[in-house]
C-alpha cells in the first residue's frame, strides 16, 4: 500500500492523460472495452476515495452506501443526469463534469443528423448498397426527394452553449432561427419565442437542453402534435426529453417527415424499438462528442477535476459548488 488515495476509473483512458493523477493516486482501471458491471463497480468503490465515471455508470444512493471513503466523483460527460447530485451534495462530495470542450463537436453532429435526415442520406446509401440503383431508374424527377435546409426555419430548444453553436451553423445555411429557453433568455441576433410558436413555425427542431425534471418529456405527444406538418426533429441531447412512442407515431403518420436521433430513452436502444424500423429516421449511438480531439479533452478535464479534489482544492468544473461553502 502506497498510502495514496485510490481512484477507480470505469473505462481505460490514455496513459498520457492519466499522468497527473498517477503522481498523487493509485489508479484502478476497468481495462475491458465493455461497460463495467454494477457488482464489480459497487465492490470497487468500497475501497476508493475517487471515482472517474462515464455517463454509463449510475451514481446513486445505492452506490454511495457502498462507498464510505468516497471524496470525489468526476464524470467524463457534460450531462450528469446519471448521477444523484443531491445525494453527493448531502455527503459533501464534489461532482465534476466536462462542459465547454464538446460544444462545437456536438453541434457538428446535430447538423450531420439534420442534413442526413432532411436529405435522406442514409436511405439513399441503403438504396445504392441494396442494389436498387438500376439502369431503368438511373435518375428520376421524384427519386429520394428530401427537404431544403437552406432558407428554412430552425427552432432551437435550449440556448446554452450547444444551442448557440447550432445557431451559428444555421446562419451558414441561411436559415432563420427561432429559439426557446425556459428562462426566456434573449441573445443578440436570435429570436426568442414561446415554445408554442417555435413548435408551430419551425421546419427543423433541434433539442439542446439538459435532461432535468423540468425537461423530462418536454416534447410529449401534445407538443409533437403542435409541430409544423412535415417538420424534422433532431435530438442529440437526452432521450427522456422526447416521448419516443409519440415520435414514432408522428413519423409513421407523416405528420413529421424525418428525425435524426442520437439519444434514446433506454440506451442501448432495444432491437424492437419501433424507431429502428422507420426508414425516415437517422440513428446514431450517442456519439455527440465522439471525436478523438474532444474525447481527449474531456478525459483531461475529468482527470483535472479529480486531481484538484484529491489535492483539497475546488474542482475546476464542479456541478455542485455548494459543497465548498
Ligand atoms: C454526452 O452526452 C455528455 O453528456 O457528455
Amino acid at each position: 500500500m502506497s498510502g495514496k488515495p485510490l481512484v477507480i476509473l470505469s473505462r481505460p483512458l490514455p496513459e498520457s492523460v492519466l499522468a497527473p493523477l498517477r503522481d498523487i493516486a493509485e489508479i484502478e482501471l476497468w481495462r475491458q472495452q465493455t461497460q463495467i458491471d454494477r457488482g464489480t463497480l459497487l465492490a470497487a468503490v468500497g475501497r476508493a476515495q475517487g471515482l472517474i465515471c462515464m455517463l454509463t455508470e449510475r451514481v446513486d444512493r445505492e452506490l454511495l452506501a457502498h462507498s464510505p471513503k468516497l471524496l470525489a466523483v468526476s464524470s467524463m460527460s457534460v450531462g450528469v443526469d446519471h448521477i444523484d447530485r443531491n445525494a453527493l451534495t448531502e455527503r459533501g462530495i464534489p461532482l465534476g463534469n466536462t462542459p465547454g470542450v464538446l460544444v462545437e463537436t456536438t453541434a457538428d453532429l446535430v447538423f450531420a443528423l439534420l442534413l442526413a435526415a432532411a436529405r435522406r442520406v442514409c436511405e439513399a446509401d441503403r438504396f445504392v448498397r441494396g442494389g436498387n440503383w438500376l439502369p431503368q431508374n438511373r435518375w428520376a424527377p421524384d427519386m429520394l426527394l428530401g427537404r431544403d435546409i437552406h432558407g428554412a426555419t430552425l427552432g432551437i430548444i435550449g440556448l446554452g452553449d450547444i444551442g448557440q453553436a447550432v445557431a451559428r451553423r444555421a446562419a451558414g445555411f441561411n436559415m432563420s432561427v427561432l429559439a426557446w429557453t425556459r428562462s426566456g433568455r434573449q441573445l443578440p441576433g436570435l429570436e426568442s419565442v414561446s415554445l408554442e410558436r417555435l413548435l408551430a413555425e419551425s421546419d427543423f427542431i433541434s433539442i439542446n437542453v439538459a435532461l432535468e425534471p423540468e425537461t423530462q418529456m418536454l416534447l410529449d405527444a401534445a407538443a409533437i402534435a403542435k409541430m409544423k406538418p412535415g417538420a424534422v426533429l433532431v435530438n442529440a441531447a437526452r432521450g427522456g426529453i422526447v416521448d419516443e412512442q409519440a415520435l414514432c407515431r408522428a413519423l409513421q403518420s407523416g405528420h413529421l417527415s424525418a428525425a435524426g436521433i442520437d439519444v434514446f430513452e433506454h440506451e442501448p436502444v432495444a432491437p424492437d424499438n419501433p424507431l429502428l424500423s422507420l426508414p425516415n429516421v437517422v440513428l446514431t449511438p450517442h456519439i455527440g462528442s465522439a471525436t478523438e480531439a474532444t474525447r481527449r479533452q474531456m478525459a483531461t478535464m475529468a482527470v483535472a477535476n479529480m486531481v484538484a479534489a484529491l489535492q483539497g482544492t475546488a474542482m475546476p468544473h464542479c456541478v455542485n459548488p455548494e459543497v465548498y461553502r
